[in-house]
């Protein structure tokens, strides 16, 4: 999510309400077009107003160029840090080394960095775990690794996965992943690490349908544990021809449709946290 910083000290007041604010001031033609582009006052702090907003078809770029200009009438971007960053977690479903997949999770994190939001990518293969039975667990417990993996998504708004299709399903690794954290432990709500966040899924694989058909068993397992999926999603086919050797896709459009994948997520999140 990006926010702006609308200087106009001159005639700026703000009334806070319960801690909501909100703003009289004269005229502004630049906070007239950031209303229209979707934004709304946020914060007020000394001589500027913080306006934040949703949107991804306002044109940052624009605005930032005239903020720089230094008038003082002008628009400045600030961090997202400033309004409380939205924090997403991002894994591939691959435990392997040489993943496309992730390559792939790993572009759309990029995407969703570029609107502020706060993404700590994680490998599954730092965080094996035994394939999961319950007289496992009645004997030794939850495994430390799942342990840590619970508290990375419970610290997480938000979730992006790109996973393999194996055999038209989830993976064996990432889903015994899932099921591991799925393990209630004393001190924790029924499937606390997944209620509450959002996550997009996006697929890579040599093959024509690109791991389409992992998505759908994919998004309807993560949904029924309380995870909000965005509909928005990508299966990247030929993915074995699709990465330059610096980790973005060849084709820049791809490349720009996995950014706002990343995007679109941390805006969603944002909007759905608590
Ligand atoms: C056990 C197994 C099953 C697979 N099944 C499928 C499949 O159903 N559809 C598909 O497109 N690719 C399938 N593949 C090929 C994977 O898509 C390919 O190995 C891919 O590179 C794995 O993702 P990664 O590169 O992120 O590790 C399978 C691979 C394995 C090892």
């Amino acid at each position: 999510m990006f926010s702006y910083k609308v200087k106009n000290s001159a005639v700026a007041t703000a009334t806070d309400t319960n801690g909501a604010v909100s703003l009289r001031r004269d005229v502004c033609c630049w906070e007239r077009a950031l209303s229209t582009w979707g934004f709304y006052p946020t914060a007020f702090r000394g001589e500027a107003a913080v306006w934040s907003g949703l949107s991804s078809s306002w044109p940052h770029g624009y605005i930032h160029t005239i903020g720089e200009k230094g008038s003082s009438r002008g628009v400045s971007r600030i961090e997202t840090n400033e309004i409380g960053p939205v924090k997403l977690l991002a894994l591939a479903g691959s435990l392997r080394i040489g993943s496309l997949n992730k390559k792939l999770v790993k572009v759309a994190a990029e995407g969703a960095r570029k609107t502020g939001a706060q993404v700590t990518y994680i490998d599954l293969a730092d965080y094996q775990l035994p394939v999961f039975n319950q007289d496992d667990q009645d004997a030794n417990g939850v495994p430390e690794n799942a342990y840590k993996l619970k508290a990375l998504m419970k610290e997480s708004d938000g979730l992006i996965i790109a996973s393999p299709e194996y055999n038209s399903s989830i993976p064996g690794g990432c889903k015994n992943a899932l099921d591991w954290v799925s393990r209630e432990v004393p001190g924790e709500k029924v499937l606390e690490c997944f209620r509450g966040r959002t996550a997009v899924l996006m697929s890579a694989s040599p093959g024509r349908l690109g791991g389409l058909r992992g998505l759908v068993a994919l998004r309807s397992m993560l949904q029924n544990v309380g995870v909000t999926v965005i509909p928005e999603q990508l299966a990247l086919s030929q993915a074995d021809e699709a990465f330059a050797a610096d980790g973005s896709l060849k084709d820049p459009r791809r490349q720009e449709q996995v950014e706002s994948l990343g995007r679109k997520l941390a805006q969603v999140a944002a909007r759905l946290k608590d």
